[in-house]
């Protein structure tokens, strides 16, 4: 039931190179503001020390004007939201030292919550579409994880498989850096692969027992592939970006589904969501709406919930409230926060 004066949550979220605010009432967002950090991309690579001081300068800026787009004065809140782990130890710690600042001096409710968790919710933002239903699993790809994860309630899940080695974002950004594209070089492979046969160039997929991945033969494969072509064409790469990227990109989502399909059938969960950064992809996208065809229930978020934002730490943060799972200013943020299965 819901009560008569929504909820107003303040969520952070500082994991990794983009710094975002945003104001939810219950479950509906009020603003979502991300601050992202241009000074990595000509490093090639998220620098951390530079993340963390660059946080430092957005955060208040970033958290004022999304109260303001929300015209919510930070009294009416009831509780902040941010982000504890997993991410860049300096960049995770502004964000908690902010956010502990914040709810001490409002006398408010703070909640510490999981990044991947995050992700996961953001399904739960009330964007008029429909929401998964308990159980679904969600495969979560970012630039720092690949899970599959069997998602019972709001606050109990339980992580099916993982990689063992790389990240799928990572897979898509190294081999990205070895075509000379900019950081980061998911979006990129994306979009020169939709110019590109996926049939031209095959890499072998990785045989891993269970639900868990490996990614990091793929982009060996790959720098093998440019090597060798290279060596009979200096202008191999430029001739075949097109082609690379959408081999590339047909064989990591390839590897995904027959996980997650292997997952749905040995469990019998017909519904099926995708989160994180990579969930941007466009062939994922296809690919993963296409097993509507085969009559599953699909769940795909909206392109500002797929990469970092704060709004899924808010939404985190709301379903946390409700059941009164907050916590108190000692708990320190945390590089490598597992999912978490909560006893309800
Ligand atoms: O979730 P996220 O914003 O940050 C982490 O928590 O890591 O994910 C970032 C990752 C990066 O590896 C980025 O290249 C990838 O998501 N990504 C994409 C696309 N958009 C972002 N990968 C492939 N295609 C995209 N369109
Ligand atoms: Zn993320």
């Amino acid at each position: 039931m819901k009560r008569a004066t929504p909820l107003y949550i303040l969520g952070i979220e500082t994991s990794c190179d983009d710094t975002g605010a945003a104001v939810l009432a219950d479950d509906k967002l009020l603003a979502n503001v991300v601050a992202s950090q241009d000074v990595h991309r000509k490093w090639g690579g998220v620098v951390p020390e530079l993340a963390s001081r660059t946080h430092q300068q957005h955060i208040i800026p970033v958290v004022d004007a999304a109260l303001h787009e929300a015209k919510i004065d930070k009294a009416s809140l009831h509780a902040v939201a941010y982000t504890r782990g997993p991410g860049l130890p300096g960049s995770l710690l502004v964000g908690s030292a902010f956010a502990k600042g914040f709810a001490a001096a409002l006398n408010l409710p703070l909640i510490g919550v999981n990044h991947m968790e995050g992700h996961i919710l953001a399904h739960f933002i009330d964007t008029g579409k429909p929401m998964p239903l308990f159980p679904f699993l969600c495969l979560t790809v970012s630039g720092g994880h690949t899970q599959i994860v069997r998602v019972d309630s709001y606050l109990s899940m339980t992580v099916l498989g993982e990689t063992t080695d790389d990240a799928v974002g990572e897979a898509f950004d190294k081999s990205a850096k070895l075509l000379g594209l900019p950081y980061p070089g998911g979006p990129w492979v994306d979009r020169l692969a939709a110019d590109g046969n996926s049939e031209a160039f095959q890499f072998t997929k990785p045989k891993l027992p269970g639900y868990d991945f490996s990614f990091s033969g793929i982009k060996t494969a790959f720098m093998l592939k440019l090597k060798e072509g290279l060596k009979n064409n200096e202008a191999f790469v430029e001739h075949h970006k097109a082609d690379l990227c959408a081999s590339l990109q047909k064989t990591l989502v390839e590897i995904l589904l027959d996980k997650l399909l292997m997952a749905a059938k040995d469990t019998g969960i017909r519904q099926l969501a995708l989160a994180g950064g990579v969930s941007a992809n466009r062939g994922l996208r296809s690919a993963f709406e296409a097993l509507e065809k085969k009559g599953f229930q699909v769940f795909i978020p909206p392109f500002e919930f797929c990469t970092d934002n704060a709004a899924m730490i808010g939404i985190a943060g709301y379903y946390a409230l409700k059941e009164g799972k907050t916590e108190d200013l000692s708990n320190a943020p945390s590089a490598r926060l597992p999912i978490q299965k909560y006893q309800e």
